[in-house]
């Protein structure tokens, strides 16, 4: 299997994408902090905030990995977070970090797809998808499966990176992912693969009004799109809506 998945949405892509994030799982962390020169921490935190009171809640964090964004909200005080993903690595990585930092927490990690959530309709009282959504093998699918078990009214929040309007923002933007990314994410994790894909996926992923227009045919409303460190990624914001979950 090679490490570098098909950018868009595609059948193939769930088995390829949990392949790539299995085979860096063991350097994910120290990638994160290290090509977002640790602002990943403050992207994470500013999108806890906006799941605003959860006391006692019941939250989902879809696409955990390694669980950092559910392990921050811990800090809300919920009754219980899950987080599923479908690498099985990744997994372990979160389940080892949450025994080691926080034995006995409210958290359970468990493998499963956005695309296919096995919970049940009106069940959650938050989610939160981080650097998720693109890697979704079906965009709208998994925006309706959340939709689904989320009760109404429950926010969905989304980090996703996006693209900087300021044009020398972007040029530096694009010339750190093409050249500088590819070079750091091979020397720490021995793979090339991932750090080609992921700006690859970015360019072709919808961002800003667009991933808006895709929340709200999905069911989702009052959305709202900010965006973080001069729009490199974006946090996006909806409601769900009572809806028809028949599908
Ligand atoms: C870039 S990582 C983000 C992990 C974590 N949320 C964070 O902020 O560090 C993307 C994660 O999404 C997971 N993923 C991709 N597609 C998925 C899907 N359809 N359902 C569940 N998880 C998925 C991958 O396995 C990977 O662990």
């Amino acid at each position: 299997m090679r490490y570098y998945p098909t950018v868009g949405e595609n059948e193939q892509k769930e088995s390829e994408v949990a392949a790539m994030f299995d085979a860096i799982a063991h350097r994910y962390d120290l990638l994160n902090r290290v090509l977002s020169f640790g602002l990943d921490r403050a992207w994470r935190r500013a999108a806890i905030r906006r799941l605003g009171e959860q006391k006692n809640g019941r939250i989902l964090d879809v696409a955990t990995g390694t669980g950092d964004v559910a392990l921050a909200t811990l800090q809300l005080e919920p009754m219980e977070i899950i987080g599923i993903d479908i690498a099985e690595v990744m997994l372990m990585s979160a389940q080892q970090k949450a025994a080691r930092k926080f034995p006995g927490a409210p958290l359970v990690f468990m493998q499963g797809s956005a695309e296919r959530l096995p919970f049940e309709t009106d069940s959650f009282d938050a989610a939160v998808v981080a650097f998720g959504v693109r890697n979704f093998s079906n965009l709208d699918a998994g925006l309706r499966s959340i939709g689904r078990v989320l009760k109404p009214q429950a926010p969905l929040v989304v980090l996703e990176f996006g693209q900087p309007e300021a044009k020398p923002v972007r040029a530096f933007y694009g010339m750190y992912s093409r050249l500088l990314l590819p070079r750091i994410g091979r020397a720490l994790s021995g793979v090339t693969g991932p750090y080609k894909y992921l700006p690859a996926s970015i360019q072709a992923f919808p961002h800003g009004q667009d991933f808006l227009a895709r929340l709200e045919g999905c069911g989702f409303e009052d959305t709202l799109a900010e965006p973080l460190t001069f729009g490199i990624v974006s946090l996006y914001t909806g409601y769900a809506t009572e809806g028809d979950h028949s599908d």
